[in-house]
């Protein structure tokens, strides 16, 4: 089992990570704050994880709540659902949450924590490729509003983060690829030499090689949790972590959510700001094009849906929360490794760009 640490003084939390680590009844069974924890999961993952888990947690007072699968269901009505199940089942504020599924239990799970009665103990278990690598550290909770995607959340950590990558195993494959745009997103930002190494893996990756796997979910969360430490809400460096997501939000926006995957929509988001890079400078022709062709190896796309233009863009980047003063912030790769946030990208570059 590999270990790495969030460190956020006395809110700080392990992450472990091993390939079946889910029923290894140490990684959870510590940080529970009593007898007594609540699994939130939904339709989908009950079947395939939920026995594994509450073997681990043997002799532990367990309820099991069960929301219905999809993006759809990250909302208020769920929401007030788990907190209704919570007090009709006398939980308090020392039953720990245990989030068991993809970024979207992730998130509400986490939210639902943050607020009932002002904030009770919670756990990752995520099993996408997406919550593994991102949604599960750094403790960004939400749920949707009509209006806008994660418009009602809060910041609230976690107490540990258990990550299983054989739970990958079963992932459908175009949910693995939308897990890989955020991987990839990690090399582009950070770290030239992950990037590299990805190029040079992406059959073995293909495969779910687990050593492959458990170094991608390690180099990840180790980037994740650095750029947490040194800014957890968001003031600056966090931004970095919304690269492609400007542009990939307004493209789930107008293609309907659940549609475009989200990491999809990052992913042709991503080639956008790459494409941007390279008008004004900052990238080489010849990155724009490795980023495109390891998009491309997991069936990523690489290009906006043919519909929507810059005035369609313009339109849903104008909400986007990453809207400061009016100005929208665009996340910009200075070359492959390295990305800057700024707000001088004007609107007849954006329309070269867009169409
Ligand atoms: P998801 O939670 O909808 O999971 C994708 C699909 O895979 C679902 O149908 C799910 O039931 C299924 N699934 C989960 N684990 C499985 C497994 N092991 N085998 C088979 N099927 C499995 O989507 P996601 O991509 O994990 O997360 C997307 C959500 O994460 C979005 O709501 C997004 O806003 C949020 N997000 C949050 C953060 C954050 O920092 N909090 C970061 C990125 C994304
Ligand atoms: N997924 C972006 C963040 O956690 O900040």
């Amino acid at each position: 089992m590999s270990t790495l640490t969030v460190e956020l003084g006395e809110r700080s939390y392990p992450i472990h990570i091993e390939s079946g680590i889910l029923k290894n009844s140490s990684s959870i069974k510590p940080y529970l704050t009593s007898g007594k924890a609540v699994v939130i999961t939904n339709n989908v993952v009950k079947p395939l994880m939920l026995d594994s888990l509450l073997e681990a947690l043997e002799g532990i007072d367990i309820d099991v709540i069960e929301i219905p699968d999809g993006e759809q269901h990250k909302n208020l009505t769920q929401f007030e659902n788990i907190i209704t199940r919570l007090l009709e089942s006398n939980a308090s504020r020392d039953t720990t949450l245990i989030a068991l599924g993809g970024g979207v239990i992730g998130d509400l799970t986490g939210f639902v924590a943050a607020s009932f009665q002002r904030g009770m103990p919670f756990v990752q278990v995520p099993t996408t490729l997406l919550s593994q690598v991102d949604s599960s550290v750094g403790g960004k909770t939400a749920v949707n509003h009509p209006l806008g995607k994660n418009m009602i959340g809060a910041f609230y950590q976690p107490k540990v983060v258990v990550i299983d990558s054989a739970s990958l195993n079963t992932l459908p494959d175009n949910e693995f690829a939308a897990g890989m745009a955020e991987v990839i997103k990690y090399g582009i930002i950070y770290d030239a030499e992950f990037f590299d190494w990805l190029e040079s893996n992406v059959d073995a990756l293909l495969q779910k090689s687990p050593e492959h796997l458990n170094y991608t979910i390690e180099k990840c969360c180790q980037i994740k949790a650095d750029i947490v430490a040194q800014d957890e809400r968001e003031n600056g460096i966090r931004a970095l972590l919304n690269l492609g997501h400007t542009f990939g939000h307004a493209i789930e926006a107008e293609m309907g959510y659940g549609n475009w995957l989200h990491g999809e929509a990052v992913s042709a988001g991503m080639v956008l700001a790459c494409q941007t890079a390279v008008k004004i400078g900052w990238m080489d022709e010849s990155e724009l094009t490795r980023v495109t062709q390891l998009l491309t190896a997991f069936s990523l796309p690489v290009t906006q849906p043919e519909h929507m233009d810059c005035a369609t863009f313009m339109k849903h980047m104008q909400h986007d929360k990453k809207v400061k003063s009016g100005k929208i912030r665009f996340i910009i790769p200075k070359g492959i490794g390295h990305a800057v946030v700024t707000q001088d990208i004007d609107e007849s570059m954006l329309k070269d760009i867009l169409g």
